[in-house]
């Protein structure tokens, strides 16, 4: 059984929109996969299923054995970390806070605290920006903390919806060299972009593309 499971997967928005129309996807431990597709084909729809911002209105969505629904929202969130276009680091915390709160959440103690944040700070190559605030950041810099706070916890699965939309293609180089070193370390993962960036790299990720809501191909 795989780390992801969509199974026959629709999901209609309240105002009627499709969303995503009978997705059937299995993800297995250790793959990378791209999801691809135009603006409003379902790409962040198939990862808010996947974090569980949003349910599906049938079907069902099971990560790491565990199916999503509202009780298992707590355990499933140990299991993943996203990463944000927006990053959606809080502009009242430095650094060094804005990584750590995921362990407060989750009652690390403040020595385990310390040293995990700090690891996370070092894999996205910010090890002295701790006590800067997020304004005092660049874009690439910013999300670079938004990995480190998607990973802290060492999430066996990391999501990432169109992480590199808002950066140039040096920042987004840099980011894409990130996640390749988080995959090689182990993680599965999932990206949303419709950037030529990451589709013309050939580093061996699964792709998938949608079109309305639909998988309209899948390469392996
Ligand atoms: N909360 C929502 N309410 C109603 N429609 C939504 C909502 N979120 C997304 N949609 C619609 O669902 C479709 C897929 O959206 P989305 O998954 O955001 O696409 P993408 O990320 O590929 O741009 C679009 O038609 C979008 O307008
Ligand atoms: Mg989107």
């Amino acid at each position: 059984m795989g780390i992801v499971v969509f199974d026959r997967v629709e999901k209609i928005y309240a105002n009627g929109t499709i969303g995503l129309k009978n997705l059937s996807l299995t993800i297995e431990k250790g793959e990378f996969w791209l999801i691809t597709g135009h603006s409003g084909s379902g790409k962040s729809t198939l990862l808010k299923l996947l974090y569980g911002a949003e349910f599906p209105t049938r079907g069902g969505v099971v990560v790491q054995g565990i199916k999503v629904i509202p009780p298992n929202l707590t355990k499933l969130r140990r299991q993943l970390g996203v990463v944000f276009q927006d990053y959606k680091l809080i502009p009242t915390r430095n650094v060094f806070e804005n990584v750590a709160l995921v362990l407060q959440c989750q009652g690390y103690s403040p020595l385990e605290l310390k040293k995990r944040t700090s690891v996370a700070l070092k894999t996205v190559d910010l090890p002295d920006r701790g006590q800067c605030y997020p304004n005092q950041l660049s874009g690439g810099e910013q999300q670079r903390v938004g990995i480190a706070r998607a990973i802290v916890h060492s999430p066996p699965l990391i999501l990432a919806d169109e992480p590199t939309g808002n950066l140039d293609p040096e920042n987004t180089w840099q980011i894409m060299q990130i996640f390749h070193k988080l995959h090689q370390s182990g993680a599965t993962i999932v990206v949303t972009t419709h950037d030529r960036q990451w589709l013309n790299n050939n580093y061996g990720y699964k792709l998938l593309e949608l079109n309305h809501g639909s998988v309209s191909s899948k390469s392996f």
